[in-house]
Parts: structure tokens; C-alpha cells; sequence
């Protein structure tokens, strides 16, 4: 079964209390979503390998620790996946980045694919999916079914807020992949939103609705 990290650091805990706001706008809820998502991005590659160089301090020649070449790709689950990406991708930034396009179908709450590019030497990478929200867990767990059937090593799965049935669902089919939350919630409602959650992560993020 793929485990489960619960990152509750309280800079973390503080700011997702803000975006939880049903008062936040668009702009502060973006600022944080993307700050969330680097403070995240501390532990989600606390396993990344090391290796030795030497180098030459001002003083000394000094046996130091660099990041041992590890190739990743991030890839945000179309729209509210975007700007946690942008978060990421401020402690990677040598990393590259892929899209998938993914709406979850308001009667049927079935993800519905519309868009999908990645990088060409995918079965080379882990992949870092983001998306904020885990609810039923379709979405995330179709886009990373696409990633397995075109090869890629290893997925992690980074959201900020997720339901248990979210996290069950993804355990269930996926259970070679790490999930790193930022809170674990109580529920869904009927509509397949998360309680109390903070509601469309998209419509909050781009101030559509
Ligand atoms: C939201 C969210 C996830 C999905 C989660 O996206 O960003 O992708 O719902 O729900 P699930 O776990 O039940 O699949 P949405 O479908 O609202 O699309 P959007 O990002 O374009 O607004
Ligand atoms: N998608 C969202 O944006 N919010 C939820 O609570 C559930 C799915």
C-alpha cells in the first residue's frame, strides 16, 4: 500500500486555514496555493539521492553533497494542478513539465480527459503530479493510469487537501504511489465535494464562478 505523508508543518497548517476562507480572492488564494506547494515540496523530495563532488571553498578544498542528477518531470493536473506546479518547480527548476487535462463531470463525477502533453523521455523521469484537491480520487488516478501506460518510473502525488475516499481510491489502484497531503479532511458531500475543504480549487484559483 502506498503511504501516506501528512505534511503539517504550521506555516503549512496557518496559510491553508487562509485559503480555506470562503473571504480570500483570487490573488491572495493563488500566492498561498503556490506557497503551500514549495513548502510542500521540501519533504515530497526529502529522498531525492545525493553524491559527492569536490569543490574549492575560499579557504579549502571541501568533499560536498550535490543532487545526484535526478530526473523528474512535474506534472499539474489541468487547471488548479497549474499554479502548484509553479510552486514545485521553484525549488526543481531544473525540472521539466508535463500537462494533463482533466475535468470531472459534475453528474457522473468520471474524469474527462481533454489535453495531455509530456515530456518525450518520460520513462526516464519520476513524475511529481499535483492537482489541490483529492476527492473522489478519479482524477488523480486516471492521470497517473496515463502515466504508467507510457512508461514513466515512479509517480508521488502531491495535494493539499484530501477526503479519505480520495486517498482509499488512489491506494487501491495505485498502491506504488507515495501521496504527501497537506490535510485530510472528514468527507465528501453528495456532490462529491470535500467538507469542509475550500471549494473549487479552479474557480477559486482563476476567479471563474
Ligand atoms: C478538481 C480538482 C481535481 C478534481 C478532484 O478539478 O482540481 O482535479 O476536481 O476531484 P476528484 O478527486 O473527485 O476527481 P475540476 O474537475 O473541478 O477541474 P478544474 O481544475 O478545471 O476546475
Ligand atoms: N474539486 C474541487 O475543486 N473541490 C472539491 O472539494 C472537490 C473536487
Amino acid at each position: 500500500m502506498g503511504s501516506v505523508h501528512l505534511i503539517d508543518h504550521p506555516l503549512i497548517q496557518h496559510k491553508l486555514s487562509i485559503i480555506r476562507d470562503v473571504n480570500t480572492g483570487p490573488k491572495e488564494f493563488r500566492e498561498l496555493v503556490e506557497e503551500i506547494a514549495t513548502l510542500m515540496a521540501y519533504e515530497v523530495t526529502r529522498d531525492f539521492p545525493l553524491e559527492e563532488v569536490e569543490i574549492q571553498t575560499p579557504i579549502a578544498t571541501a568533499k560536498a553533497k550535490v543532487i545526484a542528477g535526478k530526473k523528474i518531470a512535474v506534472v499539474p493536473i489541468l487547471r488548479a494542478g497549474l499554479v502548484m506546479a509553479d510552486g514545485i518547480m521553484k525549488l526543481i527548476p531544473a525540472a521539466k513539465m508535463g500537462h494533463i487535462g482533466l475535468y470531472r463531470d459534475p453528474s457522473t463525477l468520471q474524469p474527462v480527459e481533454y489535453y495531455c502533453k509530456l515530456p518525450a523521455d518520460l520513462h526516464e523521469r519520476d513524475m511529481i503530479v499535483v492537482d489541490p484537491m483529492l476527492a473522489t480520487g478519479g482524477s488523480a488516478a486516471a492521470a497517473i493510469d496515463f502515466l504508467k501506460k507510457r512508461g514513466t518510473k515512479g509517480v508521488k502525488l502531491v495535494c493539499l487537501i484530501a477526503a479519505p475516499e480520495g486517498i482509499a481510491r488512489v491506494q487501491q489502484v495505485h498502491p506504488d504511489v507515495e501521496i504527501f497531503v497537506a490535510a485530510i479532511d472528514e468527507r465528501l458531500d453528495e456532490n462529491g465535494y470535500i467538507i469542509p475543504g475550500l471549494g473549487d480549487a479552479g474557480d477559486r484559483l482563476f476567479g471563474t464562478k
